[in-house]
């Protein structure tokens, strides 16, 4: 059935506020991508990633696709986290095969002191003519997701200037032990500049955000909280909470902060995104049931055998609730790959992991 011709589905925003479902809602990260073959198709025609960016009726059109093919429960955005450094004059472009790359990464102390934040509504009016092409094409189907990087994400990026050869961070992390002063001021005009463009997103359309900080993992203990933590709780203390009278959850996701999810947890945000090194049941035991969880399958798990990958979407599921016979009906858990999905993972499993999720949870709550 096409996307648009569903019966409106909002089990997503229901998980997420921790209210009853009909069964475990699902989606993935990255799922509009390389591994669709219409994906490959609509990039080329027009001409690169980012102009597909650029593009809010082609932007449309591919985070449609994985819809069409799988029974997802929610639409993300088709865009990138490094938009807003693009918009801020760093000039995005990306090599081919090597990822994304800055012209004018953030070294200098004057560059540094001129960064302001941008008009979300006049440098990145093309995202927001995104958000609100996809959300009338939905038809109210599913809800839309809207997003950003965390700004210590950005500033990895902005300051390494791209995801190039040396992945230890070196330049950014000499700045946050040398100079905390100038990667404080970095974090400081982006947290501005994410609020600004989250509540632009929510403006225009879009009904649940979630925040990136993929590279969170990757400091201190101590530098996590002061560098990473605080600015998100920021942000979510800044979003708009309520639009068109609909709550408007949030998610944060720190791709390997598995250790740090009880601190995540209180800066006020409505669910913690979990790669998949955290069990999900601990994860909960841990911090109860103050705000609902998402993840965790391992997105290389997607190469296993087809009975393989389904019996490992019951192993997640089952993992999340505190006793066997507990209804997947409660809520609380959104189910999604512990990262990104990778390129060369087979459609076919994608549909296999989705129904799985679904029959599953059904059957779960069923018996429960
Ligand atoms: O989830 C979705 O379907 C929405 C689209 C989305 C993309 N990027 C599309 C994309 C989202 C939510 C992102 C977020 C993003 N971008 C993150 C945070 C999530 C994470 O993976 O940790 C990060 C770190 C980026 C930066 C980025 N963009 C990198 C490192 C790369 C290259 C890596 C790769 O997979 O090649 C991109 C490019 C990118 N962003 C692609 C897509 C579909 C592939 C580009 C292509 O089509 O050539």
């Amino acid at each position: 059935m096409s996307p648009t011709a569903r019966p409106k589905n909002d089990n997503f925003l229901r998980a997420l506020l921790r209210q009853p479902v009909d069964y475990t809602p699902v989606w993935l990260m990255r799922q509009a991508g390389r591994y669709l073959p219409e994906y490959n198709e609509t990039r080329r025609r027009a001409g690169s990633f980012l102009q597909l960016c650029k593009n809010p009726q082609m932007a449309c059109e591919v985070t449609l696709q994985p819809l069409s093919r799988f029974e997802l429960d929610a639409a993300i955005l088709f865009s990138d986290i490094l938009t807003v450094p693009d918009a801020m004059g760093l000039g995005l472009y990306f090599a081919e095969g090597e990822g994304p790359k800055f012209e004018r990464p953030l070294r200098e102390e004057w560059a540094i002191r001129d960064l302001t934040a941008p008009d979300p509504n006049v440098h990145l009016r093309y995202v927001m003519d995104a958000v609100a092409e996809i959300r009338r094409a939905l038809h109210g189907s599913v809800p839309l997701i809207g997003f950003s990087g965390s700004p210590w994400t950005l500033a990895c990026y902005m300051v390494e200037g791209g995801s190039g050869s040396p992945t230890d961070y070196r330049t950014v992390k000499t700045m946050l032990y040398d100079r905390p002063d100038l990667l404080h001021h970095i974090l400081d005009v982006t947290t501005t500049a994410v609020i600004d463009y989250l509540n632009a997103q929510i403006a225009s359309g879009a009904q649940a955000v979630m925040i990136f900080d993929s590279w969170g993992g990757v400091l201190s203990h101590a530098a996590y909280r002061e560098f990473s933590l605080t600015y998100m709780q920021r942000i979510v203390a800044g979003l708009t909470r309520v639009a068109d009278g609909e709550r408007v959850p949030s998610i944060v996701f720190t791709k390997g902060g598995g250790q740090w999810i009880e601190s995540i947890a209180d800066i006020g945000c409505d669910a913690v995104g979990l790669d998949w090194t955290t069990d999900l049941g601990d994860a909960r035991r841990r911090i109860g049931d103050r705000v609902a969880l998402q993840g965790n399958f391992d997105p290389m798990g997607m190469f296993a055998a087809p009975e393989k990958v389904a019996a490992e979407a019951c192993r997640v599921l089952d993992s999340y609730a505190a006793d066997p016979a507990e209804a997947r009906t409660a809520g609380g858990h959104v189910f999604n790959l512990g990262h990104g999905i990778s390129q060369f993972t087979p459609p076919d499993t994608v549909k296999i992991l989705v129904d799985t999720v679904h029959s599953h949870s059904r059957r779960a709550s069923a018996q429960g």
